[in-house]
């Protein structure tokens, strides 16, 4: 078998990188090693910035997101009894899309497979070869078979446990890592969202977060211990938490109701570089990892998408190879920048078990800084909607 470019993971950017190739008519493999519906039933946040509306657009998947997705103009703040707005679209002028990641990635399932997409499900033992050379290859096997595919390129989408990463030689990698001492405890309820907007709280008790997939769809958050395990609450202790950690005005139009999900994920922030090596590009969560505070995750994977789909568009349409030169270069500057964001925003938010009283008053005092300054509500708003590719 022979294609242009092999995607290795089926995941958001696997897909939004395998549609924009397939509207551009570049030759493309999609290597999955889960089923459609596995990759479906992960559970991840769902606030899109403006340059992935973009890309779903010229992909050719954003009717449905038009339909049901929420645009949000702004968010708020609680601390300290109280909370503040930072209005989004009057700082910036641009909105955020509430709509969930598994929605994303099933308008992309559902394009690839309308376009007749080639996706092999279920594949194992993954080998990418010859990345190094100009005529790479990737093995694979399935129900016992082993399969290679000659192409050009390959684009490592195969998120943070993936083989592409681990193919660049160490020698040749830089990784950088910080690791939180809490994890986010995060529940799906068939409620209404207790605000129209999302609420992030900073509480004496630690951080919540009340979110929503949509009018009848609550997601909430609260920061725990990371020995903390789902079935160490009950439902009726999730709830009575977060009402703790909430303002009395919030908590008392708080609607509760049974959990339909929960879940624990650790907080990691991760980066590795370089992007490229020789024909193997990785993308997302292949190559860098950030703290969901800022819902940056599937934000920075489709910028990553962005830079990775216009390099190879241009080399294929004008011969023209500075894109993929320039991958690693460019995706990596705003990948640093959504890794400020997220940490930022994640200190700001969380108690640290190693935070003295002088680092208490300083997370208030940022947070005051926060609420009363435009500066700081502008700068926060930029990151939040989305910095410029
Ligand atoms: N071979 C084939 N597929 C693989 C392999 C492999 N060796 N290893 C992993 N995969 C698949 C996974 O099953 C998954 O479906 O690659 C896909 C990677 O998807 P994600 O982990 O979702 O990463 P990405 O597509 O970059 O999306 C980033 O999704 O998971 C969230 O927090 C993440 O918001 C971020 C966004
Ligand atoms: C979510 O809805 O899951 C969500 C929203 C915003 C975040 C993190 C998660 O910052």
């Amino acid at each position: 078998m022979r294609t242009q470019v092999v995607i290795i993971g089926g995941g958001p950017s696997g897909l939004l990188l395998s549609q924009l190739l397939h509207v551009r008519g570049i030759a493309n493999v999609v290597l999955e090693r889960k089923t459609r519906d596995y990759v479906l039933g992960r559970i991840r946040a769902g606030v899109l910035e403006r340059g992935l509306l973009d890309l779903m657009r010229e992909a050719g998947v954003a009717e449905r997101m038009r339909r049901e997705g929420l645009a949000h103009d702004g968010t708020l703040i609680a601390h300290e009894g109280g909370t503040f707005h930072i209005d989004f679209k009057a700082l910036t002028g641009h909105s955020v899309m509430v709509y969930g990641q598994t929605e994303v990635t099933r308008d992309l399932y559902d394009a690839r497979e309308k376009a007749n997409g080639q996706i092999e499900f279920e594949v194992e033992h993954v080998e990418i070869h010859d990345a190094d050379t100009d005529a790479p290859h990737v093995t694979f096997h399935r129900s016992g078979t082993e399969h290679r595919i000659d192409c050009d390129y390959v684009a490592g989408c195969d998120g943070f446990h993936g083989v592409s990463r681990q193919t660049i030689p160490l020698s040749v990698r830089r990784e950088y890592e910080k690791t939180y001492p809490f994890g986010w405890l995060g529940i799906l309820s068939e409620t209404p969202p207790v605000d129209d907007e999302l609420i992030y709280a900073n509480s004496q008790r630690g951080f919540a977060l009340c979110s929503m997939r949509n009018a009848n769809l609550s997601r909430y958050y609260i920061q725990c211990a990371l020995s903390d395990k789902p079935e160490d609450w009950t439902d009726a202790a999730f709830w009575q938490e977060l009402l703790r950690r909430l303002p009395d005005e919030v908590s008392e139009r708080l609607v509760t109701g049974p959990s339909i999900e929960k879940s624990i994920a650790p907080l990691r922030s991760f980066v590795t570089e370089p992007m490229r090596w020789g024909r193997l590009f990785l993308c997302g969560d292949a190559a860098h990892i950030v703290p969901p505070t800022g819902a940056k995750g599937l934000n920075t994977a489709a910028s990553d998408v962005h830079y990775l789909y216009n390099g190879l568009r241009q080399f294929y349409e004008e011969g023209d190879s500075e894109g993929i030169d320039r991958y690693s270069e460019r995706a990596l500057a705003r990948v640093w920048k959504a890794e400020r964001f997220s940490w930022w925003f994640s200190s700001l938010l969380h108690r640290y078990p190693d935070q003295n009283p002088f680092d208490l008053r300083m997370q208030r005092a940022e947070l005051e800084f926060l609420r009363t300054n435009r500066a700081a509500q502008q700068a926060m708003a930029e990151n939040y909607v989305g910095l410029p590719y």
